[in-house]
């Protein structure tokens, strides 16, 4: 038998070898954490879909920002829920707004750390879809009446101390519309990292019960994508890019890696992929079980992400990847 002279298992024999040729390298400078805020002070109530993962009132969410700035994080995304909600998700853009207060906590404390926001209506609206619904029915959300409050939104924001808004609505527009409300007041050097292809998923379950955003009736195929299709996910991000966007997003991730690697061919700014509350949740439950280990699991879950082609991901395992990237 002849065989050929390279032989690949030549370079796995021991791990420096291993790490020497390895050609995907996980970093904390690439990830970024999400957070959930509330109001009130000294809570954190645990999220029972998300082990690990708390909704926390403004002064333990500075604590933690503080912490999560110690082990390496530099970037934390802040969703909120507000005490009120109405159909006017009024709560999203108020001055005084629960990611408002969020904000400049953070930012009066731990200046250093790149505060994210989501830009969004849905944790803020009474019946939870991502804009503003007409007579009840979700084939109505209205498009264009939603951009003005989803600038508004990005721009309070911003007001409040946000470094970058990252809007999720799905809305048509969305980028240009915030671009233009930011420019108007000042804030041109504020990026919007947009998620420009975001799929109608089964996978962001937990979220909803983490953000309190599930829609009371009806679902959000409307306005997010529909999982079977690709060639729309690259027509998604040309608008964003054409719209403004600095940061391209895909999300999910993990069931999505075709997208995201088709994303890496085609476009070329920084792209981010959303490793989302459903991917994270059922590994959680498996090493829970003692089926999976989780470590292990988690470590070739962000290698695959970051393999497919993101530069960046936002993971709700932040903490724990920072924590065992720098043993
Ligand atoms: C808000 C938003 C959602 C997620 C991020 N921003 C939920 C949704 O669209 O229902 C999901 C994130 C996750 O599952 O981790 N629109």
């Amino acid at each position: 038998m002849q065989f050929p002279d390279y032989r690949p298992r030549r370079l796995r024999k021991n791990e420096n070898l291993r790490r020497l040729v390895r050609e995907t390298i996980i970093s904390i400078d690439n990830i970024v954490y999400p957070l959930f805020v509330v109001g009130g002070k000294d809570v954190k109530k645990p999220i029972a879909s998300m082990p690990g993962h708390f909704q926390m009132s403004v002064d333990i969410l500075v604590k933690e920002a503080r912490e999560a700035k110690a082990t390496g994080i530099l970037a934390l995304l802040l969703f909120g829920i507000p005490d009120k909600k109405d159909e006017r998700a009024s709560g999203a853009y108020a001055k005084d707004g629960i990611i408002q207060q969020a904000v400049r906590g953070i930012k009066d404390t731990v200046p250093e750390i790149l505060v994210i926001t989501d830009v969004c209506l849905c944790e803020y609206t009474s019946h939870g879809h991502c804009g503003i619904v007409e007579n009840g029915n979700v084939l109505n959300v209205l498009n264009d009446a939603s951009l003005e409050l989803l600038a508004k939104t990005a721009l309070s924001q911003a007001q409040a101390g946000a470094d970058m808004v990252a809007p999720s609505a799905m809305m048509d527009g969305q980028v240009a519309a915030i671009r233009e409300a930011l420019d108007e007041n000042a804030l041109g050097d504020i990026p919007i990292m947009a998620y420009c292809a975001k799929y109608a998923s089964a996978f962001y379950g937990p979220f909803r019960e983490a953000a309190e955003s599930a829609p009371q009736f009806g679902d959000r195929k409307a306005y997010q994508m529909d999982p079977a299709n690709a060639d729309e996910a690259i027509r998604e991000i040309s608008l964003d890019v054409a719209e403004g966007a600095d940061i391209i997003m895909v999300k999910p991730a993990l069931p999505y890696l075709d997208i995201i690697y088709r994303a890496k061919q085609e476009f070329d700014l920084p792209l981010a992929a959303y490793n989302v509350s459903g991917e994270y949740s059922m590994i959680k439950a498996a090493a829970q079980a003692g089926w999976l280990d989780e470590e292990k699991t988690m470590f070739e879950t962000l290698t695959a992400i970051k393999r497919a082609g993101a530069d960046i991901i936002i993971t709700y395992w932040a903490k724990e990847a920072a924590r065992l990237l720098n043993k």
